[in-house]
């Protein structure tokens, strides 16, 4: 196993790579076991803490830029040929744990704000047999975190979970089924609490004004002002479905109308 604690370009006999032009001393742990993975940070990062274990071959973790947020701290165990992208300005206030294993991927958007003591975990570690088949019942699935999302504190996100852009996971949640965007996703399993919100990063005693009662007090993330889409059911704003829509209430009225003229006749 190759350890190396500085980040700057590296590459190893076995074809492990870390991609970065800069030189970081602190805080940085990086574990190669395997063959052939890859770690590649933007040159404008702003990383106050990175432990990536490459534990096995063909693993890739890409870190976006960073300006204008806090840093990011992170605990990050590669499987198998799975990926880990992180996108642009993402904050975490303590160490966010991730872990992906049998060629999963965890997928982090832009502009994401992880609060302290938060999990990401496309697999369980460990794996689970059915008793009379011998069959694995906890796969490893891949996670999907939108732009804009706010994990709460200590809040855990597990496989095969989508978070919708804009939404905000509530403390201690585990969101084990995926959340639309703009939504307020809580408890254990986290469900959706509130539809229609969005949130901004400026904090409440560090950044005025030091009240913020309405939007105006907030400079907008206008991107992120989306109104909820529920999954299976398109926003009403989207020409395509909107013009079907018409067409199917037409459709029926003339049904109805049929209908009504055989109905009277008979
Ligand atoms: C998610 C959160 C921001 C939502 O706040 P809110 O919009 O004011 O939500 P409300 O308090 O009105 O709660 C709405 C419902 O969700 C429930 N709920 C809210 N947060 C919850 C949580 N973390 N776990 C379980 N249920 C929760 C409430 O009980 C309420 O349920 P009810 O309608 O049945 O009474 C807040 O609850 C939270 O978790 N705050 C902590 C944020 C954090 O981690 N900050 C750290 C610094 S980044």
């Amino acid at each position: 196993m190759n350890r190396v604690t500085t980040l700057e370009a590296y590459e190893d006999d076995r074809g492990n790579r870390i991609e970065f032009s800069g030189t970081v001393e602190k805080n940085i742990r990086v574990k190669f076991k395997g063959r052939n993975n890859v770690l590649r940070v933007a040159t404008q990062h702003n990383i106050a803490q990175l432990f990536v274990d490459f534990d096995c071959d063909d693993g890739l973790v890409e870190i976006g830029s960073s300006h204008g947020v806090p840093g990011l701290r992170a605990a990050i165990r590669v499987g198998d040929g799975c990926q880990v992208r992180i996108g642009k300005n993402v904050s975490s206030t303590t160490t966010v744990a991730m872990s992906t294993a049998e060629g999963t991927s965890i997928t982090i958007g832009d502009d994401v704000m992880i609060a302290s003591d938060t999990q990401i975990r496309a697999d369980d570690g460990h794996p689970i047999f059915d008793v009379r088949t011998g069959k694995r019942v906890n796969a490893a699935r891949s996670i999907v975190i939108g732009n804009h999302v706010w994990l709460g504190l200590g809040a855990c996100v597990l496989g095969g979970v989508t978070i919708g852009d804009g939404t905000v996971v509530g403390m201690r949640s585990v969101v084990t089924r995926s959340l639309p965007n703009n939504v307020v996703g809580a408890g254990s399993p986290a469900k959706v609490v509130k539809r229609n919100v969005a949130w901004e990063r400026p904090h409440l005693t560090l950044d005025p004004p030091y009240r913020k009662p309405t939007a105006a007090s907030v400079k907008k993330s206008t991107a992120y002002w989306t109104l909820t889409v529920d999954p299976g059911r398109p926003s009403r704003s989207r020409g395509i479905y909107a013009g079907a829509r018409r067409r199917t209430r037409r459709r029926l009225r003339a049904v109805r109308a049929m209908a009504d003229g055989l109905t009277r006749r008979t």
